[in-house]
């Protein structure tokens, strides 16, 4: 008996459980992949090398961030400090201590010490530290309190919307340059953040990419 059918039709209940299996794969590793900690960030806190505490250093000594973090007014990249930069005073304070050995062996060979990144914008997207410093938006807005931190973590998201959502509304941020690496900063007695904002932002024109996508997808 002749067949109805054509020969590749029997496969097709086949092929509809396959493409059903493959969508609901995609779905179910899409749901993964947005809701695991590692995508979202927020609190991801690796450990480090070396026990250095912001707490100690920018909290308690009041250390400024740029002391180690030098570049940040003049570069699209914050740097992490270089060894000598810790020498500098471990050199003659706590000299004998157990948790700068890494530090004493890192200034001794020359190897730098391999801090793990935290942060980390994907490369199709353009972020330049310098701009963002140099118009009055702290530190604390995009990486929280870290002068209260023993061991930094993600604090903020820093997904597009979260970008989005300052540049649509920088008078919500923005605060004199003077108080950029100061994170306990408040605004005086009698003005709000927004007054204040609003007027910086009109001082300097503050005008941030939000429909361009070009602005920061370059
Ligand atoms: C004494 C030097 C020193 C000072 C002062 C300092 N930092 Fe750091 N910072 C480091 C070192 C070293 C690391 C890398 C190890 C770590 O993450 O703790 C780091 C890491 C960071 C990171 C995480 C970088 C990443 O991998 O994403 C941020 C954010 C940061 N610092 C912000 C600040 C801010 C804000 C201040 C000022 C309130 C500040 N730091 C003051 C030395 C310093
Ligand atoms: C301006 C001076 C200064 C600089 C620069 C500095 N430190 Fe310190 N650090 C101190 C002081 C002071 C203490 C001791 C605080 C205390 O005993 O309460 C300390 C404590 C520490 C401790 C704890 C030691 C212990 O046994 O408790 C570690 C670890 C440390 N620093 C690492 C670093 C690293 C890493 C760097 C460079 C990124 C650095 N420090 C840069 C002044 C400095
Ligand atoms: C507008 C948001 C914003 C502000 C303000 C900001 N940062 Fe960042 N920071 C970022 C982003 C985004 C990254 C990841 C950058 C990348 O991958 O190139 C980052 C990365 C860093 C790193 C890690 C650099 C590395 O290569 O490991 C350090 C350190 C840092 N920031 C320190 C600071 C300090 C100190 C200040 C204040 C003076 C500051 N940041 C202000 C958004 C910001
Ligand atoms: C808390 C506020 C805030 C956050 C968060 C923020 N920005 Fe901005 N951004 C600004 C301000 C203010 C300017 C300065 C605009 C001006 O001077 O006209 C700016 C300017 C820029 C510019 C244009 C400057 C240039 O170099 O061309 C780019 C690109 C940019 N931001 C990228 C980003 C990205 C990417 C993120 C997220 C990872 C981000 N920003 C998060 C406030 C913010
Ligand atoms: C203020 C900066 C900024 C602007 C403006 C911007 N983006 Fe993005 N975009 C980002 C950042 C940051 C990420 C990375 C998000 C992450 O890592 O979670 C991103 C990621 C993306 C992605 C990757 C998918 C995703 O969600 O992770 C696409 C697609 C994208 N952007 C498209 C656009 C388009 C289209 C526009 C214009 C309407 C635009 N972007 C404007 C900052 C920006």
């Amino acid at each position: 008996m002749a067949n109805l059918f054509p020969r590749w039709s029997n496969w097709l209940p086949l092929k509809i459980i396959f493409c059903l299996l493959v969508l609901g794969g995609g779905v179910s590793s899409g749901i993964w992949y947005y809701f695991t900690p590692k995508y979202t960030r927020v609190g991801y806190q690796p450990t480090q090398p070396v026990p250095f505490s912001h707490k100690i250093h920018a909290g308690q000594l009041g250390m400024d961030c740029r002391y180690c973090h030098s570049f940040v007014e003049t570069a699209a990249y914050s740097n992490i400090p270089t060894t000598q930069v810790c020498m500098n005073c471990h050199s003659q304070i706590q000299r004998e201590s157990p948790k700068l050995e890494l530090v004493r062996e890192s200034w001794k060979t020359g190897r730098p010490i391999e801090w793990v990144q935290i942060h980390k914008t994907p490369d199709y997207v353009y972020f330049n530290h310098s701009v963002h410093v140099n118009r009055g938006v702290s530190c604390v807005s995009c990486h929280g309190k870290v002068n209260e931190m023993d061991v930094v973590y993600h604090a903020e998201s820093h997904s597009m919307s979260w970008c989005l959502d300052c540049h649509r509304n920088p008078a919500d941020f923005v605060r004199p340059i003077s108080e950029v690496t100061n994170l306990n900063w408040v605004p005086p007695a009698g003005k709000t953040q927004r007054e204040i904002g609003q007027e910086l932002v009109k001082k300097w024109h503050v005008n941030p990419p939000d429909k361009n996508c070009a602005g920061c997808h370059r």
